[in-house]
């Protein structure tokens, strides 16, 4: 018998399937042998407002190799089109090449099929597409009539806050930008989708497969039991795969108009224009407070874009409900419907840029007040998050400040910009502090036990996704954990619609989700093996020899985790802080993100090691909205000038050298059963108003407009 090698929850075991794929093994949405299949490659439209006038597809049919080009003239009609503005959700259908209409630059006007991909792409470029062109709404500043009210959410008020403003003694009001981001995962959007006689099988790299399953039945009209996703890896989503985008739908048609497999494969050009974004946001921010530092009103107003016919916001605001304690509060959010393609998520969709915001003018405020603004933070901490009425079930944000002022050597900060300098350098120190709802949901999964020369092996099942973060790691651990099993005598299966449902990867969920619902399931084998040879819950038996007493070589549980009626009653969130070192060039503007230390509190990490990952990628992430991120609108054609990874430039190794990140001890036990928050998005939370406000402390430069580029600083 094996001895059993730790690797339960909590341990830093390496990722199960790394070597999978670092030896190429692993398959990808595309990468899947399909026969007969054929490939489709979308034609994007040439402008952002109009109507298509004609579609001359005659030179791109008569080339060899290709089978069909799709256009308005022949799509199948879609019974559930609306033109309606509708809200963009991750259930909502997505019709494609429905009419003439041109929304946005960029948007599908026609998709190719072909025998092979080179002929599908080169016939793509041959088609001719006129227009009847009009001129397109690109700017907030010129549309700023047609700016609505999303929906009754989008707006919140406690108490008065012009009275709170006039009632404090020191005051900040400033607008911050930040602007439109690009999601760009390495793993470019595809699909291989098969439509067989009513049934649609399809593989693609959806973050959720449960909802993509529902859309893209509701898209064509057939019942969900007949689409079936499969996507056993996925190279990275960032949040543009929570939603089904179009390529889906044109693979779709294609297949059921030819009778054939179909992969389509968005390039990284077209990920700009059809597969999401973060939008343009302009955060007006208003905080008062009297002079020992309490606050007493904080408003948070954004204005952002959609698209003409969807709608998706961020809620930038929601962070300024929950975060510091103030008896008066306002947030809003509007929205101006412009001819760009619709935002979506993108990692901590609201808070990353809210917190931008609000962490930047906490540290305006912390200055004209001459208070240290870690001091600042923990005069105003709570544990009760005032927006939703409810106490947090747990909340370690002064610990985390503190342990990270500590780590750090906050002490040596200088409150007085440009006082800490070594040779043509400013030295400067930022700190914010970070928050992110951990929205645990109903998971359900399956395990099946097998006995062979009384060793044990279990399979795990449930239609959770692994988007790079190390879901089958810590679904193996959790078996482990559950079954007192090595993880090598575990299989983790996941990634097909299929199998058990849990709420997929997205919204920092994924973890304590997937890990709960492994748990539930492992938990339900025991139990059901000891009940049917009358075994008491808590006597201690090998399960190999359950198996035996019961007569089984074979066995197979279900279960199934949801929030607790005592989670309802709290507001569950991770919290962080973040301590920034940056050296600024006084001459050139040019500057350097020394160190970071980031304090996470976020319930039991699961694996320390894939967690780490975890925290660093979310402060890349973070890093890269202050340094480079950024996609330009063209401002006449809106068309996207930066549309390659050559000029959308994201950090590298050289831009963070040293980061620390430590997660404070902690279990969660009203979170859930296993004491799990959650982490995916709570690394990238705040992490620009840390550097943003490092850089005014070395420079003296209040910086309000992401990026930061090196010219802003002369
Ligand atoms: Mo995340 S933006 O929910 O993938």
């Amino acid at each position: 018998m094996k001895t059993i090698k730790a690797s339960g929850v909590g341990n830093p075991i390496d990722r199960i399937e790394g070597h999978l794929k670092v030896t190429g093994k692993a398959k990808y949405a595309s990468e899947f042998p399909v026969e007969s299949m054929v490939y489709a490659q979308g034609v994007n439209s040439t402008i952002a407002k109009g109507k298509i006038k004609d579609i001359d597809a005659s030179e791109a049919e008569n080339l060899d190799g290709v089978i069909k080009v799709i256009t308005f003239k022949n799509a199948e009609k879609l019974k559930n089109y609306s033109e309606e503005m509708t809200s963009f959700s991750l259930e909502t259908v997505v019709p494609a090449l429905q009419d003439q209409k041109v929304h946005y630059y960029g948007e599908y006007v026609a998709c190719v099929v072909a025998e092979t991909f080179e002929q599908a792409q080169y016939a793509s470029r041959l088609v001719k597409v006129t227009y009847e062109e009009e001129t397109p709404d690109i700017h907030l500043e010129e549309n700023r009539e047609k700016a609505y009210k999303p929906s009754d959410s989008a707006d919140f008020n406690r108490g008065d806050v012009d009275a709170g403003m006039r009632e404090a003694e020191v005051r900040v009001e400033q607008m911050y930008t930040t602007p439109i981001e690009h999601h760009h995962p390495m793993e470019l959007h595809a699909a291989i989708v098969n439509w067989d006689n009513g049934k649609l099988k399809m593989y693609a790299n959806q973050q959720i497969l449960d909802t993509a399953t529902t859309a893209i039945a509701d898209t064509f009209g057939i019942a969900k039991e007949d689409v079936q996703v499969i996507t056993p890896y996925i190279g990275g989503g960032f949040g543009s795969k929570l939603n089904v985008f179009k390529h889906i739908t044109l693979a779709t048609m294609a297949s059921k108009m030819i009778g054939r497999p179909v992969q389509i494969t968005v390039t990284r050009q077209q990920m700009v224009t059809n597969t999401g974004l973060r939008q343009f946001n302009e955060q007006k921010m208003r905080l008062g407070a009297k002079k020992d530092g309490t606050l007493t009103a904080l408003a948070h107003h954004t204005t952002s874009h959609t698209a003409k016919n969807l709608q998706y916001f961020e809620a930038c605001g929601n962070v300024s409900k929950m975060l510091y304690k103030t008896p008066n509060n306002s947030v809003t959010h509007r929205l101006i419907p412009l001819n760009i393609q619709v935002p979506s998520s993108m990692r901590a969709p609201g808070e990353a840029t809210g917190s931008f915001a609000l962490e930047s003018a906490i540290d305006e405020l912390a200055w004209k007040l001459k208070m240290d603004p870690v001091e600042f933070r923990i005069k105003n901490d709570t544990q009760t998050d005032m927006g939703a009425g409810k106490p947090f079930s747990s909340r370690l944000l002064t610990e985390c400040l503190r342990i990270g002022a500590k780590k750090f050597g906050w002490e040596k900060r200088k409150m007085e910009p440009r006082t800490n300098t070594n040779g043509n350098w400013l030295i400067g120190y930022g700190v914010s502090a970070a928050s992110r709802q951990a929205p645990y949901q109903k998971t359900s999964a399956r395990v099946i036990l097998n006995v062979e020369n009384d060793e044990l092996t279990a399979t795990l099942q449930m239609d959770a996704t692994d988007i790079g973060t190390g879901t089958y790691t810590i679904v193996a651990q959790t078996v482990s954990e559950y079954l007192d099993l090595p993880v090598e005598n575990i299989k983790v299966e996941i990634g097909d619609s299929k199998f058990p449902v849990t709420p997929g990867s997205g919204g920092s969920w994924g973890a304590a989700s997937y890990a709960n619902g492994a748990r539930a399931a492992c938990q339900n084998a025991i139990a059901e093996l000891k009940k049917k040879k009358n075994i008491a819950e808590s006597e201690k038996v090998r399960i190999a020899d359950l198996m035996k007493q019961n007569n089984l070589s074979t066995f197979e549980a279900k279960g199934t985790a949801k929030p607790s009626e005592e989670f309802k009653k709290y507001s569950v969130f991770s919290f962080g802080a973040n301590f920034t070192e940056v050296w600024v060039d006084k001459d050139t503007g040019m500057y350097r993100i020394k160190r970071m230390v980031n304090v996470g509190s976020a319930g039991k990490i699961l694996n320390p090691k894939t967690a780490y990952g975890q925290i660093i990628g979310g402060l890349t992430m973070g890093a890269g909205m202050v340094l480079a991120e950024r996609t330009q609108v063209e401002p006449n054609y809106g068309n996207f000038i930066t549309r390659t990874l050559a000029d959308y430039h994201v950090p590298v190794n050289l831009d963070l050298a040293n980061i620390d990140v430590i997660f404070l001890p902690e279990e969660d036990k009203i979170a859930n059963e296993m004491g799990i928050k959650g982490i995916g998005e709570l690394g990238i939370t705040s992490v620009a108003a840390s550097i943003a406000n490092a850089i005014f402390n070395a420079s003296g430069k209040r910086m309000r407009d992401l990026p930061i580029t090196p010219e802003k600083l002369i």
